[in-house]
């Protein structure tokens, strides 16, 4: 039976994705040339370094390894001060009252991101004291759809893969937790995220009942 549940950060329980897409859109026009919406998408669960190597694909160029260092370092410095801005009314909508639920049900509740900032944000938005394992892009050394950082959050709980469900809004993620042995929900659109084992657009209907239903 479910004894857990794993969260991923960015589009499950914040939107950080625009803040993020406004810094590397400034990056990129910085370097002479555009990075639009659509490429955006490729950026989701992607670490930081990854992430700056796909839009110079993008933008056909190639950096010495120092320079692009030097560049992550100011996007991140740029969307930081997004990150700064946010209050606890930037958490998705329903997301603290399911953390809750879950509490009280007596399910154990971690965080499963590649970012480097997520204890920062978990901060900003007032939602440290809800869970109970935070792992984050500081703490693994392989990416999704590797199934590190979940494994790593069901042994901070102390509770087996099996007996985790996995929150994911990326494709990467549902893989990771796939690798994992662990159940997946989809937060998001069911067309991308159709092998997740149900969708969910977002928490505002989301119930503990509904999630005991997938483990029978
Ligand atoms: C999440 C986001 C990615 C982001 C990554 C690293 O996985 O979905 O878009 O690049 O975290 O974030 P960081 O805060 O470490 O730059
Ligand atoms: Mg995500």
């Amino acid at each position: 039976n479910i004894q857990a549940c794993i969260f991923d950060l960015d589009g499950v329980i914040v939107d950080t994705a625009k803040f993020h897409y406004q810094a590397w859109k400034t990056l990129a026009h910085g370097l002479g040339f555009d990075f639009t919406e659509h490429d955006n998408e490729r950026l989701k669960g992607v670490s930081r370094m990854r992430s700056l190597e796909i839009i110079l694909e993008i933008g056909q160029q190639t950096l010495p390894e120092d320079e692009k260092l030097t560049l992550a370092t100011r996007k991140n410095e740029a969307y930081l001060e997004d990150v700064h801005r946010m209050t606890e009314a930037d958490v998705l909508p329903g997301v603290r009252r399911f953390l809750e639920e879950c509490r009280a049900a007596g399910l154990k509740t971690a965080l499963g991101s590649a970012s480097k900032n997520a204890r920062l944000i978990l901060d900003r938005v007032n939602l440290l004291p809800l869970f109970d394992a935070i792992v984050d892009g500081t703490d693994v050394a392989n990416a999704k759809p590797d199934p590190e950082v979940f494994l790593k959050g069901a042994e901070a709980l102390g509770v087996t893969p099996a007996e985790c469900v996995v929150f994911e809004d990326a494709v990467a993620g549902l893989e990771a937790a796939r690798n994992g042995g662990m159940r997946c929900i989809g937060v998001g659109d069911v067309t991308i995220l159709a092998e997740a084992d149900f969708v969910i657009p977002g928490f505002t209907d989301m119930t503990v009942a509904r999630l005991q239903q997938l483990g029978h």
